[in-house]
């Protein structure tokens, strides 16, 4: 469903991703771990075209999407849940949601709401209140559910759980579940390496800027120098 080859990009003078290959399928769930810095972020936006492409190629559906502008990236079916969830606090709730179907041009976007309720119960009591009131938690699964909104076949997730409190840790892992029983394919990546690697079909390393290990998430949690770098054990 996604591949990407040989991608470079960076800020000013520094190439910060320096040749990366990798891809997901469709119905995997793949993480990206690594340390502060290695280049997970940027690759995500590369992909959403939030990031310039300096060389190499995206493909999604075998279609070249490097280039692209993000709303069109959006409405080929790729979305984002930014790092630091990002919703829009002078809106409420039901907004938020509605910002998240605009690119779409079908009318079903009620019924689609009515599911995001269901799958977060917590927002449709806060259906009026200001995204900017609700608690960290409580905003991530309004990010969560804006990108969902916009029905994408692959949804990208950047640090869902960072910040949040162990409980809140553990809903986002249910929720992410639960999305990808749904059909939707994931690209995840998470400073809770623990977590990504028990969710992940499959997972990459990036040090540096570059993808050093890759493995199933079963391999890469009992590999030593996984364990003793990201698992702290
Ligand atoms: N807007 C920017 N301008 C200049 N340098 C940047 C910018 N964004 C990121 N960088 C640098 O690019 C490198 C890769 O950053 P990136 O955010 O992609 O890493 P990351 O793997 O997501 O790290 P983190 O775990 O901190 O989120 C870092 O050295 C970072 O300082
Ligand atoms: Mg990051």
């Amino acid at each position: 469903m996604l591949e990407i080859r040989d991608l470079r990009a960076g800020y000013g003078k520094v190439d910060v991703i320096r040749g990366i290959n990798l891809h997901v399928a469709p119905g995997e769930c793949v993480a990206l771990v690594g340390a502060n810095g290695a280049g997970k972020s940027t690759t995500l936006k590369c992909i959403c075209g939030l990031n310039p492409v300096r060389s190499g190629q995206i493909l999604f559906n075998r279609e070249r999407i490097d280039g692209m502008p993000g709303h069109v990236i959006v409405r080929r079916g790729i979305t984002m849940c930014p790092e630091g969830r990002q919703v829009f606090p002078e809106m409420s709730v039901r907004e938020n949601l509605e910002m998240g179907a605009h690119t779409r041009g079908d009318s079903n976007q009620e019924s689609d709401l009515q599911s995001m309720f269901d799958l977060f119960p917590v927002l449709r009591q806060r259906e009026r209140q200001l995204a900017g009131t609700l608690s960290g938690g409580e905003q991530e699964m309004l990010a969560i559910g804006r990108a969902l909104m916009a029905k994408p076949k692959l949804c990208i997730f950047d640090e869902p759980s960072l910040g949040l409190a162990p409980r809140v840790v553990a809903e986002v892992e249910q929720t992410l579940r639960q999305i990808r029983a749904m059909g939707t394919t994931i690209l995840l990546v998470e400073q809770n390496a623990a977590m990504a690697l028990r969710l992940a079909d499959r997972a990459y390393v990036f040090e540096a800027g570059e993808v050093v290990l890759e493995g199933t998430g079963t391999e890469l949690q009992s590999n030593p120098e996984v364990s003793r770098a990201y698992l702290g054990y």
